[in-house]
């Protein structure tokens, strides 16, 4: 089989940045042809330059890290600087990137990735679509060279950012419905199965205990992000994209179920909502919603590989 073809799509942000890590530490799964930067927690400048610290502090200061999409479709710009903190990552005290951000803007390295590809790619999103609803609308025949996207966002349940809405969904909305209308196996990680996969103070202690800077700055950045989000995780902060790695590492973790997902564009107390029919009433399914996950084997497979990550910035 090989390793897969894969690139990433993110909003650096703490928990994106231990994704980053996670996919970074598994070359025998992936073969990661670069990361793309949106805005999105916090603006792009600093979406980008986190990729490349972090791809810095994985001692992968090679892989290329591509700038995108500096604001979503149609809706004003949001960020998240409150939980994620003004630089996107605080609680990791990393030093500046050791090499520039590459020259081609993300969406056409996008399409131009996938238009050469000989192996299908997948996609794993985990900040707003705008970089690849876009490179979908540049050259939709691209479509046919993703093997699936599997995306971190949305809920079945309860929103984050707004009671209907999840941050990733929320903040382009538009973008995800291109993405969700695209056809292509979408597989959805939205808050019901991330809020499962919760950083309490003993499993961030396993990390620490694996006495690395890679393991030291994803503690830093736990507890950062921790603090900010005890008013609605009392025992932890949900480590919401590494879910998305996690997935595709041991999809044996998770299960869940087809089902029609809509976003909703126009609700004046709802837009951003993923409309999830569980009932199976409202149309054929174009989404694989996950439902839940093995906590502890999460956590297992995170230290497991983050223990991999033994450099620090050459
Ligand atoms: O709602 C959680 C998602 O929004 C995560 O991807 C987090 O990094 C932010 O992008
Ligand atoms: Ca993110």
């Amino acid at each position: 089989m090989g390793a897969r073809p894969l690139i990433i799509d993110c909003d650096p942000g703490q928990d994106d940045a231990i994704a980053l890590l996670m996919a970074i530490a598994s070359p025998e799964e992936f073969d990661l042809l670069g990361v793309t930067a949106v805005a999105g927690n916090v603006p792009l400048a600093k979406t980008e330059a986190n990729a490349r610290r972090i791809r810095d502090l994985a001692g992968r200061p090679e892989l290329p890290v591509y700038a995108g999409c500096p604001r979503p479709m149609v809706r004003a710009p949001v960020t998240a600087e409150a939980v994620h903190g003004p630089s996107g990552i605080d609680g990791a005290d990393l030093p500046e990137p050791s090499r520039p951000v590459e020259g081609a803007h993300a969406v056409d390295f996008l399409v131009q990735r996938l238009a050469k590809t000989s192996r299908p790619v997948t996609l794993a999103t985990l900040g707003p679509l705008t970089n690849v609803a876009l490179a979908i609308i540049k050259n939709p025949t691209i479509l046919d060279n993703v093997a699936e996207i599997v995306a971190m966002g949305g809920a079945v349940g309860l929103g984050n950012v707004t009671p209907a809405a999840e941050f990733n969904i929320y903040a382009d909305p538009h973008a995800a419905h291109v993405v969700f209308e695209a056809g292509v196996p979408l597989t959805m990680i939205g808050l019901d199965i991330t809020r499962q996969a919760i950083a309490t103070s003993a499993r961030i202690e396993a990390i620490r205990s694996l006495g690395t800077p890679p393991a030291a700055a994803v503690c830093g950045m736990l507890e950062y992000y921790g603090a900010r989000t005890t008013a609605t995780y009392r025992h932890g902060p949900p480590l919401h994209d590494p879910c998305v790695i996690a997935y595709l590492l041991k999809p044996e973790l998770f299960n869940g179920q087809d089902m029609w997902v809509a976003i909703e564009l126009a609700g004046e107390h709802s837009q951003g909502r993923t409309v999830c029919d569980l009932y199976g009433r409202s149309g054929a399914p174009n989404a694989r919603v996950l439902e839940r996950v093995d906590a502890d084997g999460f956590f297992a497979l995170l230290n497991e590989r983050l223990a991999r990550l033994s450099v620090s910035t050459p």
